[in-house]
């Protein structure tokens, strides 16, 4: 395989990643958002978006080295099971779901990072390195929002329901789904 494909397939690899982070992040955000749980669903939100960036970078490069961008996920979108019809958010697994997905993809791009510099394209490999510490910073976010809610329990999610009725009152703004 000439060196320029096994870029364009490693970054593939990483746009199918990111694409199935994305969905998967908006799946948990709107059921945050659906129970009124601000903080997370703003949390959510925000870490989707930043994934959607990582497509377009590697989507950029893809496009100098001349090959095409795949877009599929990298794999299946985690459900959350229901307990007698209804969706069980259970935030503490959804936060370890979260941070195993962002340490999987550490481990992943820091392989495809050494792939890079083997097959003598170090641009890549620096790419695959940015990514690293984000998403190295992203499961950092996901463990300390898990540890948070370990140790307040009820008080985390009451608080940020205060929260958001609070920042209603502010604003004076009635419900239309967004912040
Ligand atoms: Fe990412
Ligand atoms: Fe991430």
């Amino acid at each position: 395989m000439a060196l320029k494909e096994k870029s364009i397939e490693l970054l593939n690899k990483g746009v199918a990643k990111e694409i199935q982070t994305v969905l998967q992040y908006i799946y948990f955000q709107a059921h945050f958002e659906d129970k009124g749980y601000t903080h997370l669903s703003n949390l959510f939100r925000k870490i989707a978006i930043t994934e959607m960036e990582h497509i377009h970078m590697f989507a950029d490069r893809i496009m100098f080295l001349r090959g095409d961008v795949i877009m599929k996920p990298g794999g299946d979108i985690t459900y959350l099971n229901k307990k007698d019809d209804i969706v069980d958010v259970d935030i503490k697994n959804i936060l370890a779901i979260a941070a195993k997905m962002e340490s999987d993809t550490v481990d992943l791009y820091n392989d495809y990072a050494s792939q890079c510099s083997a097959a003598g394209d170090s641009t890549s490999k620096r790419l695959f390195e940015r990514l690293v510490q984000i998403e190295e910073e992203h499961q950092d976010t996901f463990d300390i929002e898990g540890d948070n809610f370990e140790r307040f329990g009820i008080t985390y999610l009451a608080l940020q329901t205060i929260q958001r009725v609070d920042k209603k009152e502010e604003s004076g703004s009635v419900d239309v789904g967004m912040e």
